[in-house]
């Protein structure tokens, strides 16, 4: 199946009436997230150095992520004609570095490292499908409907070698749930809020980590429906190899709902502070 480029987007059917300004600030964050990608493939060629099959497959990978960057990044200039994309993710790469000279993965084993990617293509996954349902704007619609779809198979292609791995190195259970838990909480670290600060605020304004964290977070947490998080659960537990559908999984979304809700007004809070 012929993947999606920036050429196939109906770019000439943007209708500015349609935006919803709320989505903004976050088509802006999320494109500078994406177009990093790239060096996360460099740490993962490091990290699985005499894996020549997943190194291909985590550089089709990177190319796909970069596209989502640039793919938002067009949007968001669109939606909003002052924002320059390559000023704002240059500032962006200056001061947000990922370490990628390492030589094993920072997740303690292979599998570890594809069950946080699980964990992240998890994330973008039901982001992009919340941000497609969420939008009455033709092309964000498009556009996040391809993102999700690759998405999926993203987190399908991570899924797959970690089995592979698994095999091998035979992680426990516990020793999974807390590699996935670990990386679902580095959801509130600087990445995010840093592309928020430099994508919605001037270089003039020092960047704050709680009040960028709270802007992103408090936001995108506002568009999801609770069949994204039961989706997104299944997910979670069927990476970690616990049943992805059944009680567990429905008390599990149970609680992740309630956890959002708390802290999407957590967030609120400290946005009001200042
Ligand atoms: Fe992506
Ligand atoms: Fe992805």
């Amino acid at each position: 199946m012929k993947h999606w480029g920036l050429d196939d987007v109906a770019w000439d059917r943007f209708d500015p009436d349609r935006v919803d300004s709320a989505l903004v600030p976050l088509v802006k964050a999320a494109a500078m997230v994406e177009r990093n990608g790239r060096d996360y493939a460099t740490y993962l060629n490091r990290v699985f150095g005499d894996d020549a099959d997943f190194r291909h497959a985590a550089n089709r990978w990177a190319d796909e992520e970069v596209q989502h960057g640039d793919a938002l990044g067009r949007w968001a200039t669109l939606a909003d004609p002052t924002w320059d994309y390559e000023a704002a993710f240059a500032r962006y790469r200056a001061g947000y570095v990922i370490q990628v000279d390492a030589t094993s993965s920072i997740r303690g084993s292979r599998t570890g490292e594809l069950i946080a990617r699980c964990m992240v293509e998890t994330g973008t996954s039901s982001y992009y499908t919340a941000l497609a349902e969420a939008t009455d704007e033709p092309v964000l619609k498009q556009i996040c409907k391809h993102i999700a779809a690759d998405e999926f198979r993203h987190y399908k292609l991570f899924y797959d070698h970690m089995r592979r791995y698994l095999q091998r190195e035979n992680i426990g259970l516990v020793g999974r749930l807390r590699i996935a838990l670990g990386r679902i909480g580095e959801s509130e670290d600087d990445e995010l809020a840093y592309a928020y600060y430099c994508g919605n605020e001037p270089a003039t304004v020092p960047f704050r980590h709680d009040r960028c964290s709270a802007a992103y977070m408090a936001q995108a947490i506002s568009f999801y429906r609770f069949r994204h998080i039961e989706r997104g659960m299944g997910m979670i537990l069927k990476a970690v190899g616990l049943p992805p559908r059944g009680r567990l999984s429905g008390l599990f979304t149970q609680c992740a709902w309630r956890l959002l809700q708390w802290r999407q007004r957590r967030y609120a809070q400290v946005l009001a502070a200042g």
